[in-house]
């Protein structure tokens, strides 16, 4: 059976009453994607002719989410059921022999599961293929029931289920391979039997049994991959388990992490080897991570660039950042989008960047605001120094060069530049621009005045009474003597 002959349907037009949510309950994300992304790319994997997506409830939303991943979409309007939302998507299965079905709410199973199933189905010669899996509590799923060792005869629903079918531990995945030849005269002799009226995909199989075809269970190696996601507590499950995939594939790639139960990574994360990732980190969205870096505890990475030998020390949040080779940044800085940090620079703490470059070998390393700001090479900028980039209307560019010093608690009035080499005065409000190897000095002269405090401290003691005299004065009457 070639590829060309298959086509993916992925049942996914359902509400998800039981999570109680107004988002439909594919739109619901679990191990960093909606579980309708997950499971649009486990089967792309299979390299079908076609994907075809059933949607219905919050179809829009649903439909701007696979589209992008070049599946199809149909509609399924009003939602009838599981063999009703087959039938819909008939029109835009074209010449496919084969299909896979996939519910939209089960997104943990396999490509090498999938893969085995078809083997399966394609060796035995059958109508239909049903993934099944033995659980201990099987109670909320429709079970499997078996003719003999290998064939099935059909698929009860929980609601219908008899007295001695409630024994029945195997269930059914909702995930299966039929030959569409077979399934779709079956299909139409199935009847809305059931309390909600829908048309059961599942009823298929005994029609297909009772027609002399074969009906084949293939029982999932780890039952875990045909979780449903039901309810919020399935959601939680269900993350946790491709959260622990995701972590033990970096570990495999030579990635150490510490208390990894911790540590939450998205699915598109890569980082090098010997990178150390420590507790209560969170590496989010694309983010891509070098070799030998440190992350360090309570630290969040969404969609950062690092270079190797980075560290990002205790509590930062970086956000659509470029970090190069050796950069060292943090504790506690934040990283807004859209900032370069090149080879060897570092950013202390309490220090917010937002759209800035820092040049090679820079420092900033206390409590500052650089945004907007093109830092040059090996410059200094001093403890409290902030780039005044918006001017309640605009946001403008402040450039500094190559090894310039920014005193201390310095303002840098944007639009501003300071030339190559050049010093700022601590404590200076920056209006105009500084010329190369100059001093930038803008703050209000010194004045000493020998002997004043000395003075004033006599003046006070003079005119100081005893204290019970002076308790019971009033108070305006005394400012007025101290004049
Ligand atoms: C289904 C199976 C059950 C199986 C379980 C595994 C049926 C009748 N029952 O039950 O045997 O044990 O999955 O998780 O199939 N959907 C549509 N259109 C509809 C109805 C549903 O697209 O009209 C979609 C839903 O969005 C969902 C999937 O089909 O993604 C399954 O529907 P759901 O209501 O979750 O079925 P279960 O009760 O879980
Ligand atoms: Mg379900």
């Amino acid at each position: 059976m070639s590829n060309n002959d298959l086509a993916i349907v992925i049942l996914a037009a359902g509400k998800g009453t039981r999570l109680k949510s107004s988002l439909a309950k594919v739109l619901h994300r679990a191990g960093g994607r909606t579980l309708v992304e997950q499971i649009v790319c486990s089967s792309k994997m299979l390299k079908a002719r076609e994907t075809v997506v059933v949607v219905g409830h919050q179809a829009e939303q649903v439909a701007a989410v696979v589209e992008p991943l070049a599946a199809l979409t149909v509609l399924q309007q009003p939602q009838n059921g599981t063999g009703h939302a087959m039938q819909i998507a008939r029109r835009a299965l074209g010449r496919a022999k084969f299909a896979f079905v996939l519910p939209g709410d089960a997104p943990l199973v396999r490509t090498d599961t999938l893969k085995a199933l078809i083997a399966a189905h394609h060796n035995g010669n059958a109508a239909a293929t049903v993934l099944s899996a033995v659980l201990a509590d099987p109670s909320g799923y429709g079970r499997v029931v078996r003719k003999s060792e290998t064939a099935v005869s059909a698929i009860v629903e929980e609601s219908q289920l008899t007295d001695e079918q409630r024994e029945i531990n195997e269930i059914n995945s909702a995930i299966y391979c039929f030959t569409l030849e077979k399934l779709w005269p079956a299909l139409a002799q199935v009847k809305p039997n059931n309390k909600h009226r829908e048309l059961y995909l599942t009823d298929a199989i005994a029609v297909l049994n009772a027609k002399g075809e074969t009906v084949l269970a293939q029982v999932a190696a780890d039952s875990r991959e045909v979780l449903g996601c039901n309810t919020r507590a399935d959601l939680a499950e269900v993350d946790r388990i491709f959260r622990d995939r995701k972590r033990n594939a970096l570990m495999d790639d030579g990635v150490t992490i510490q208390l990894p139960e911790t540590v939450l990574i998205d699915p598109d994360v890569t980082a090098g080897e010997d990178t150390i990732i420590e507790p209560g980190v969170q590496l989010l969205g694309k983010t891509k991570i070098g070799a030998r870096c440190t992350i360090r505890t309570g630290s969040v990475l969404s969609d950062a660039i690092l270079g190797d030998d980075v560290t990002v020390e205790p509590h930062c949040v970086v956000t659509e950042s470029r970090l190069d080779d050796r950069v060292i940044i943090g504790p506690f800085a934040r990283l807004r989008p859209e900032n370069h940090l090149k080879a060897g620079s570092r950013i202390g703490n309490f220090v917010e960047l937002k759209k800035s470059t820092i040049g090679e070998g820079t420092k900033a390393m206390h409590l500052s605001y650089l945004g907007d700001a093109k830092i040059g090479t090996k410059s200094n900028i001093g403890a409290g120094t902030i780039t005044c980039n918006y001017d309640g209307f605009q946001k403008h560019p402040t450039s500094i060069g190559n090894k310039v010093f920014i005193g201390s608690d310095s303002a840098l009035v944007a639009p501003v530049r300071i030339g190559d080499g050049a010093y700022i005065a601590a404590g200076s409000t920056i209006t105009e621009n500084v010329p190369s190897d100059g001093l930038g000095i803008a703050r209000g002269r010194q004045v000493n005045k020998p002997g004043w405090a000395a003075k004033k401290r006599r003046e006070l003691a003079a005119t100081e009474k005893p204290k019970s005299a002076s308790s019971k004065r009033k108070p305006r009457r005394r400012a007025k003597k101290r004049k």
